[in-house]
């Protein structure tokens, strides 16, 4: 349990809101086990529809920079719930709606890619920055982002981690809507509510034809062996200390 993941069921909506504001909703080990949680459970159990967004002026910062810094220092926690979160997406044939305004980083944006319907708020901005990071992409994205917006543009935005703006990941095909931000909320509740509203039974047997998730597990897993082996590099090490240091990164 953590405040900093808040869930709430209303009507077979579950509502998960990444409530750590002050940080940018940055991804702690702890947060992502609560969210594993929600999702786990909601394909458990008679959740018709699970809603995710964030508190405050961003979406999320991506994975908490500290902790991937302790990771490569060898102290990181034994387990990592970014791994169950990642395999819970991947698996659940509850359909995910997302709601995301300003910033969203790394996993904030890979997410996506596994969710059904992502409304977009007009200042929302993807950025992909695991390369700067000296990391490589995860969540089954170098398969996925390729395969939605051609390996042109996923290959820019893997390899320079250049903001994306609402407009183009529309146009591209990474969101279904671009709405004004005092909007996204209640919009994505509306969409939720769509979504809820059909026969339950027949949207997650859509939602599972859709989706070959033996091919995405076997990508998450060869991201992950490659993602874990990087996560000790020097090179990761250096990018990690210059964003607590709040200066470049030296790779040379
Ligand atoms: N991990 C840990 N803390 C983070 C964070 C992250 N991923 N992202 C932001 N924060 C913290 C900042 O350190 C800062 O903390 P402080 O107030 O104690 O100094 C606070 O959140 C606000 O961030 P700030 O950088 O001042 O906000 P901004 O609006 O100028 O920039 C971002 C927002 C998201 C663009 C920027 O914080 C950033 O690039 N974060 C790192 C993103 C990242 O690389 N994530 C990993 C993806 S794999």
């Amino acid at each position: 349990m953590t405040a900093e993941v808040k869930t709430e069921l209303v009507a077979g909506i579950l509502t998960v809101t990444l409530a750590r504001p002050d940080k940018k909703n940055a991804l702690t080990n702890e947060m992502y086990g609560a969210i594993a949680d929600a999702i786990e459970g909601a394909s458990a159990g008679n959740v018709r529809v699970i809603l995710v967004q964030g508190e405050g002026d961003s979406f999320t910062a991506g994975n908490d920079l500290g902790e991937f810094a302790a990771q490569a220092a060898g102290s990181g926690p034994a387990k990592r719930h970014v791994e169950r979160l990642i395999h819970a997406l991947a698996n659940t044939n509850v359909p995910v709606v997302a709601a995301v305004q300003g910033k969203a980083v790394g996993v904030g944006t890979t997410m996506l890619l596994h969710c059904d319907y992502v409304l977009l708020s007009e200042d929302a901005q993807l950025i992909t920055p695991f390369v700067n990071l000296a990391l490589v992409p995860e969540a089954a994205s170098t398969y996925l982002l390729p395969l939605r917006i051609g390996h042109a543009r996923a290959f820019e935005m893997f390899a320079f981690g250049a903001p994306v703006s609402a407009t183009n990941a529309l146009a591209w095909g990474i969101a279904n809507r671009v709405v004004p931000n005092a909007e996204l909320r209640s919009e994505a509740r509306r969409i939720a509510e769509m979504i809820a509203a059909k026969p339950s039974g027949s949207v997650t047997a859509m939602k599972q034809l859709m989706r070959d998730v033996a091919r995405l597990v076997s990508q998450i897993d060869a991201e992950r062996a490659i993602f874990s082996q990087r996560l000790q590099s020097a090179e990761a090490r250096e990018a990690f200390a210059a964003f607590a240091e709040k200066r470049t990164p030296k790779f040379h």
